[in-house]
């Protein structure tokens, strides 16, 4: 048929099916609806409301509680079955609390008992159908994005790792700086470099820069290079981290590890996108994408004058924030799944012909896992699965391969109480690894969790007690006022 001079009608409000075995109720409702602009389709019984229902695409379905096949709930239930989505409006001649209360449990979105008001139903049948097309919308989207976005190592199906790997999805092509913060070993590393492989810079460089493992002055010209000269060793030019990372990512790990001095060089470099290496007069321009990350609290930092303000909004344009592994326990499972397949791959144990592994752990050990609270997150629980693959002699894993703190807490206990809560038959590698643990806390205490203070208390470099904290799960608190 030629499409010239043929009006086609505008698109319906909706499609709406209707099932209801009373004739004038049906055609009362078709009136109505039809008026309103709907498309309007209707079955006289359950099993021919179930038919069509199948065979064709609804945004709403209006179900009589009493039919004569069929009661409402049954016919609900097998719509819910085949879809969790398409909302269902229930009509019933009795208005009682219970019928209402039933329906909604059993997946109804709203009902109406008879005699309805035609204008508050309309009202609520536009409100269900725009919020389930936004829900539709919103879930094609999320579908779409994981499509196009790929985060091959990252574990975590945790609502909260879900809206994580959303706003991962969602920043990875901007150049925004972003800043990710998170308790130590909550994966802070491993989101900057997704960041980076989803972004269009994912073949150029990621360089990783411990802010505060290094001397404020080698710092320097590490990340800017250094003219041959410059100073005392300097036998020739040597470009810096930044350079080295032009038209990539530039990764600050621990950036509230940053000395006041740098924190100004680094602030420079954000705004003029240029820089002047050690020793030389020329400046020269870098094209660079700034990642952060820090387990401390920065806004407190700024607050008590020990970051920058300024440099604090030129990092945080968007911050990722990273939940602690207590906050996303379902994902214990696959996690443990996760890293007994990286361990069993590489000692070389446990694989079958296809190369997956075959461990499972006793429901017992199972349990301890799922109730511990572990202070140092996701590296905390892969170190004590390395250490179980390591350990197991069968198939099946037995609890005594877990950590002997792990075994003995309560799920409560942190690191602060260690110690005191030492089983009889501790070996000496443990006694000693948790009265290194409460020197630390002591320590860090004391210094009101400034690391660097800490380390000076304990005459160590910052660098070595960073990975003391990290090895012994050691929970670093927000910084509070020093003890004299
Ligand atoms: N969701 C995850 N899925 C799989 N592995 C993870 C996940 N999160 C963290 N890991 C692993 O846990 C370890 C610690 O992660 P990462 O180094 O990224 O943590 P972090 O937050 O940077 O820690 P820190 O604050 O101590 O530097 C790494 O081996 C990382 O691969
Ligand atoms: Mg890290």
């Amino acid at each position: 048929m030629p499409e010239n001079g043929h009006q086609s009608a505008p698109p319906p409000r909706g499609r709406i099916l209707v099932i209801d075995d009373e004739a004038d109720i049906r055609e009362s409702l078709e009136t109505l609806l039809d008026l309103e602009g709907y498309s309007v389709q209707s079955a006289e019984n359950a099993a021919e409301g179930l038919k069509r229902f199948e065979s064709g695409i609804y945004d709403l379905v209006l179900l009589d509680l009493m039919m004569p096949d069929r009661s409402g709930l049954e016919v609900l239930d097998q719509i819910r079955t085949r879809d969790k989505h398409t909302p269902v409006f229930l009509i019933t001649a009795f208005g009682s609390v219970e019928v209402a209360v039933e329906a909604l449990k059993s997946g109804a979105n709203d009902y109406f008992s008879k005699p309805w008001d035609n204008e508050k139903l309309i009202i609520e049948i536009d409100r269900q159908i725009s919020s389930s097309r936004l829900e539709h919308e919103n879930r094609e989207l999320r579908r779409a994005l994981k499509q196009r976005y790929a985060f091959p190592n990252i574990v975590g199906k945790s609502e909260r790792m879900l809206r994580v790997l959303d706003l991962v999805a969602q920043v990875a092509p901007s150049k925004s700086n972003i800043l990710i913060t998170g308790e130590t070993g909550t994966g802070k590393e491993l989101i900057a470099k997704a960041i980076h492989a989803n972004s269009p810079r994912a073949e150029q460089p990621f360089v990783g820069v411990n802010s505060g493992s290094l001397p404020p002055d080698l710092l320097e010209s590490t990340l800017f290079g250094h003219v041959k000269g410059a100073f005392t060793g300097a036998v020739a030019n040597r470009k810096g981290y930044f350079e080295i990372a032009n038209h990539g990512t530039i990764f600050f790990d621990e950036i509230g590890n940053l000395t006041a001095d740098m924190q100004v060089k680094l602030l420079r470099v954000l705004q003029e996108r240029e820089f002047m290496p050690v020793g030389s007069t020329e400046t020269v321009k870098v094209d660079v994408r700034l990642l952060a990350a820090t387990n401390a609290d920065l806004l407190k930092m700024v607050e008590e004058g020990r970051f920058r303000q300024d440099l604090y909004y030129r990092l945080n344009v968007i911050n990722i924030p990273l939940p602690a592994l207590r906050e996303r326990k379902e994902d214990i499972p696959s996690l443990v799944d996760h890293f007994f397949q990286i361990y069993c791959q590489e000692n070389d144990k446990f694989l079958n012909p296809q190369g997956r592994h075959m461990l499972q752990f006793e429901p017992e050990a199972l349990h301890i896992l799922m109730d511990y609270s572990w202070p140092g997150n996701v590296r905390e629980l892969e170190n004590a699965i390395e250490r179980a693959v390591v350990l197991a002699t069968d198939e099946i894993v037995p609890l005594s391969v877990l950590p002997e703190h792990i075994l003995h807490s309560t799920g409560v206990r942190t690191r602060s109480s260690a110690g005191d809560a030492l089983p009889p038959d501790a070996s000496l590698f443990e006694i000693v690894a948790e009265y290194e643990a409460k020197v630390i806390t002591d320590a860090l205490e004391s210094a009101g969790y400034s690391q660097t203070d800490a380390a000076a208390r304990l005459r160590i470099p910052l660098s070595t007690l960073n990975q003391k904290i990290k090895r012994l799960g050691i929970q670093i608190r927000k910084r509070t006022e020093p003890r004299p």
